[in-house]
């Protein structure tokens, strides 16, 4: 599916908001570190152990209690204070994350280049490297036989170097997709140069340009989107490896706050909101 003119719209077509509406987004709309409720994790090759903090304080406080007690209670229980620090997780370094195809199966380039391209509406997300950083995954080459788009940019993967991902978070104060998406050529009228399509956050109207490393085209954000590093191995199969430019938004570390993906992570399809408050 491509989104394109006279394709049905099942889930590629924009929502379209009207500015009164999206001004009265509300500012700041955190980046949410939503709790994990599930089974815990088994740290895997380069993670860092999920500690049992509940456990360990518990612990903590039962050895000091002791302590107090051997001691005739001369100590006074103002002394019982609060000793443990706050859970770390997340990851020692980057991991080889395969990215998997909406259905389950190993995402390929031919897959993207078939079924996306620089039209396509619908918000393609996947996570990496820990599981609350959504990323994007573009193909930013015109449909066959087409013209437009872009081919062979910085980061860019795949036949034509148009296949790139960058995160989901804004930059500014975290929005996530469906709030800001990829906004395909003719979405807005406004244009930068011969740039027609662009990364657009409705939140407050930040831009970015995804032929150039997610640079600004417009603020309040002053960051570029973090690019992660796309591999597209010889059995055509597309890999995340890493990441560049500053941290995701939401983490003083993009390896720190969350989980890793594990080995694979799955892409998701979402409607996109659509507002043109580009300044
Ligand atoms: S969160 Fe403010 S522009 Fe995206």
């Amino acid at each position: 599916m491509n989104g394109g003119p006279g394709e049905s719209c099942a889930d590629s077509c924009p929502r379209m908001f009207d500015l009164a509406s999206t001004s009265r987004f509300p500012v700041g709309q955190a980046y949410k570190l939503a709790p994990y409720i599930g089974p815990r994790k088994v740290a895997g090759p380069g993670e860092i152990p999920e500690v049992d903090e509940t456990k360990r304080n518990a612990l903590k406080l039962a050895v000091v209690a002791g302590v107090i007690a051997a001691g005739g209670g001369g100590l006074v229980g103002a002394s019982l204070q609060y000793v443990g620090k706050p859970p770390i997780v997340g990851l020692a370094s980057y991991p080889k994350v395969q990215i998997m195809d909406v259905d389950g199966s190993p995402l390929t380039a031919t897959k993207v280049m078939n079924e996306y391209n620089v039209t396509t509406h619908t918000v393609l997300t996947y996570n990496y490297p820990l599981r609350d950083e959504p990323n994007f995954l573009i193909n930013l080459a015109p449909p066959a036989g087409g013209s437009g788009g872009a081919t062979h940019v910085p980061g860019g993967v795949g036949p034509l170097g148009s296949i790139v991902s960058f995160s989901a978070i804004c930059q500014h104060l975290g929005c996530e997709p469906p709030n800001i998406t990829f906004y395909p050529p003719g979405t807005c009228p406004q244009t930068f140069g011969k740039l027609d399509f662009y990364i657009h956050c409705v939140c407050h109207g930040s831009t970015y340009d995804p032929t150039n490393k997610a640079a600004n085209l417009t603020g309040p954000a002053v960051l570029p989107l973090p690019q992660v590093t796309l591999l597209w191995e010889s059995d055509d199969t597309l890999w995340a490896t890493g990441e560049t430019g500053p941290p995701v938004n939401g983490h003083l570390d993009t390896l720190q706050g969350d989980y890793g993906v594990g080995s694979n992570s799955q892409l998701v399809k979402q409607s996109p909101i659509v507002a043109c408050n580009i300044a």
